[in-house]
């Protein structure tokens, strides 16, 4: 069985209730009918039965629930809670009660209000629309302040000695443009967690640089060498208990040879399954060339530090990649 059709069934044994913003998008429908149909997770679509007809006019409906914000008594309740969570910032309440109805705003309220277990969109939104309603109202999970993604990265066979698993998590490649080392230190945390709840590998975390244990100085250009060493020091402090060490150059990270050479005594030099890249620009362009010219299959971004789970898809996604990514989000809740 692949990765992917185990965490399918893994989620159809937890049974959990994903909504789903994008009622007005046909993919999004399609998507919402196969769920239902593998028993993956009960959805929630919003939208409205005219409007998912017209997009997806040959998909049956039955036993998924239907919600149009514009018409739901929900929405009155959900507008006290966006006011409550940003009122703070200066929202009122009449701003609130506007933005409730907002598709991907009243999706991350279900979430907030334990209506749902999870949440998926950005068939047709940007990340940044997407993710922002989660951002300012579902939060992150308590001990973590940052928000960040992996991606699961799956080989396409076990012969390759510096992935013995055939599995292998990238962070983050796809949020966090230029993260401090606080937000690096969170970033490996969630990732381990990642790595373990949904890959299903034990975690050996590798903090990537193009230095090893000193060997290489940017102290004249960006500090990116001190800043992955703090980062280190500080989710070692954070989770003790992890197997994570750094910084590595990728060789070292997964080279037992040249990890025993480069940082002696350490247990994860040579033996990495997570790698925490130091930037946006390292991590996004690292998965790229394990995808096309590693054979690599990649899911993701999956999304993790949120208090509760949240998922981003790409505007260019199909059926499967939404199928697959409810999964993960079913996996991801509590
Ligand atoms: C994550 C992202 C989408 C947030 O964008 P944004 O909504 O413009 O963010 P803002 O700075 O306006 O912040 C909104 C809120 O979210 C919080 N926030 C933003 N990024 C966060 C993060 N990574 N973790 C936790 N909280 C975060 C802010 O603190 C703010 O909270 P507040 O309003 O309660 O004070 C942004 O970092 C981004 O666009 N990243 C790159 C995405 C991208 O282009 N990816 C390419 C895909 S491959």
């Amino acid at each position: 069985m692949s990765l992917l059709d185990e965490i399918k069934a893994k989620a159809a044994a937890r049974k959990k209730t994903i909504v789903l913003c994008e009622g007005e998008d046909k993919r999004v429908v399609e998507a919402a009918a196969q769920i239902t149909k593998e028993g993956i997770a009960k959805i929630v679509l919003i939208g409205n039965e005219a409007e998912c007809k017209k997009v997806a006019p040959h998909v049956d409906l039955s036993g998924i629930t239907l919600i149009d914000p514009l018409t739901s008594d929900k929405t009155e309740k959900y507008a006290e809670i966006l006011y409550e969570a940003r009122k703070a910032k200066g929202m009122t309440e009449e701003q609130a009660h506007e933005q409730a109805k907002d598709r991907t705003m009243f999706g991350a309220l279900m979430l907030k209000a334990g209506d749902v277990d999870g949440y998926v969109s950005g068939a047709c939104h940007s990340t940044a629309n997407t993710l922002r309603p989660g951002l300012q109202v579902v939060k992150t999970a308590p001990g973590i302040k940052t928000v960040s993604s992996c991606f699961i990265m799956i080989a396409p066979n076990k012969n390759n000695p510096y992935n013995p698993d055939g599995v292998a998590v990238f962070a983050d490649c796809a949020i966090n443009i230029e993260p401090t080392a606080e937000q690096l230190a969170d970033i490996a945390v969630v990732s381990a967690k990642t790595a373990k709840d949904i890959a299903g590998i034990e975690p050996r975390v590798a903090m990537l640089s193009f230095s090893t244990k000193g060997s290489g100085n940017d102290d004249k250009f960006t500090q990116s060498v001190p800043k992955v060493q703090q980062a280190t020091a500080l989710a070692k402090a954070a989770a003790p208990e992890l197997a994570l060490d750094g910084e590595f150059q990728f060789d070292a990270a997964v080279a037992p040879e040249v990890g025993q050479l480069k940082a002696p005594g350490s247990k994860v030099a040579g033996y990495a399954n997570v790698f925490v890249f130091p930037n946006i620009n390292a991590g996004n362009i690292g998965y790229k060339i394990a995808q096309r010219f590693g054979g690599y299959m990649a899911i993701g971004p999956v999304c993790q530090g949120f208090a509760k789970p949240l998922n981003d898809l790409s505007r260019g996604c199909n059926v499967e990649d939404i199928v697959a990514t409810v999964a993960v989000t079913a996996l991801q809740a509590e």
